[in-house]
């Protein structure tokens, strides 16, 4: 297994690194392959994502991201490599599970969200001398489908796994922006129709944020446009833990790239004490994919294990180092 590994920016390498020990503890025969992409790469090579990680990344059976720091004012030639990378290796499905804490309110809900366009398209420009600033909004009706209908796949596979009915909520902002996501409601809702096995509804993405925050149990698979689905599953995770535990699949047709959905937090880089079980948790996903089921179950249950009796970093309100939980899941495998 050839495994390209992308640690990007600021808690990024930090958690990678503790992914990286714990792939290698389960599988010593990986091959790993560093690349550079983020902001430090773009400071000392012109670009945040170099030629060399692309052919790395498309090279690879898998990516392993970590974070990358995007500055949030424009900066001549800079692109979020991530985003960048979804789309270069069609990575059209941003898959973001949560599983609630145990003893807490049962949430077990995924978050589909399409990775490819939408306002992340990338089509934004000033006119007006300046003073107006314009962003398009990109549907297509091949990529409403394709998300939808693996959507529809993932709640009919979770529906045999747990032997009840699956549910798929299409979340969208039709009553307002009536084209785009006009084009993709109609979309999806033909898509849905060969599943008439699954209990199919529809939410207006504001409403979908209150009862994702007050009702998470009543979801199972949301499915929604590229904007939403980021706010979206940073709001679902919160009843996983929060950001220090989502992880989260990149997948397309061909490659899979996993990463947490937290970004470099820049606040507590270089300390030691970020949350790595998000990073390792994307490990988990990883073997999954590639076939490696017993090694998967193994992880699953070492991180649900330290979620629950700790060691906890201080995201959970511990006082632990990334180290400290590194080597408690490491010692349960
Ligand atoms: P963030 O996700 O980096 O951090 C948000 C908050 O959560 C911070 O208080 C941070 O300390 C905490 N946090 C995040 N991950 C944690 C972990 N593993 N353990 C403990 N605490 C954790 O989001 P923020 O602060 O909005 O963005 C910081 C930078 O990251 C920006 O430059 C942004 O562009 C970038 N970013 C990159 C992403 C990516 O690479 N996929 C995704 C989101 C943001
Ligand atoms: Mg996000």
């Amino acid at each position: 297994m050839q495994i390209c590994v992308i640690p990007g920016d600021g808690i990024g390498p930090e958690v990678l690194g503790a992914a990286v020990r714990v792939l290698q503890t389960l599988v010593p025969e990986v091959v790993l392959h560093e690349a550079d992409a983020g902001w430090a790469t773009f400071e000392q090579q012109g670009t945040a994502l170099p030629g060399a990680t692309l052919a790395a990344a498309r090279a690879a059976d898998a990516i392993l991201f970590g974070a990358v720091a995007s500055p949030s004012h424009s900066v001549p030639g800079y692109r979020s490599p991530i985003v960048q990378l979804r789309r270069e290796l069609d990575l059209y499905a941003n898959i973001r599970p949560v599983v609630g804490l145990p003893g807490r309110t049962p949430v077990d809900l995924v978050v589909v969200r399409e990775n490819t366009e939408g306002l992340y398209a990338g089509r934004e420009r000033l006119e007006d001398e300046g003073a107006t600033a314009i962003a398009e909004r990109v549907v297509t009706r091949r990529a409403s489908q394709r998300i939808v209908q693996i959507a529809c796949e993932l709640a009919r596979q979770r529906a045999s796994e747990r032997g009840r009915p699956g549910r798929v909520t299409i979340v969208h902002k039709a009553n307002v922006l009536r084209v785009s996501d006009g084009l993709f409601r109609e979309t999806a809702l033909e898509v849905t129709r060969a599943f008439p096995d699954l209990v199919i509804e529809e939410q207006l993405v504001d409403v979908a944020a209150m009862r994702l925050a007050q009702s998470p149990e009543r979801f199972d698979v949301v499915v929604t446009t590229n904007l939403f689905g980021d706010i979206l599953s940073d709001v679902a995770c919160i009843h996983g833990g929060g950001l220090g535990l989502a992880a989260s699949s990149n997948l397309g047709d061909r490659q899979a790239l996993f990463e947490p959905v937290h970004g470099a937090a820049p606040d507590i880089a270089g300390q030691g004490i970020a949350n790595p079980l998000a990073a390792i948790t994307c490990v988990a996903l990883l073997l999954v994919r590639q076939g490696y089921r017993e090694q998967a179950t193994r992880l699953h249950n070492a991180i649900r294990q330290v979620q629950h009796d700790g060691p906890h970093t201080p995201d959970l309100g511990g006082t632990a180092r990334t180290e400290l939980v590194t080597e408690a899941v490491m010692s349960l495998l």
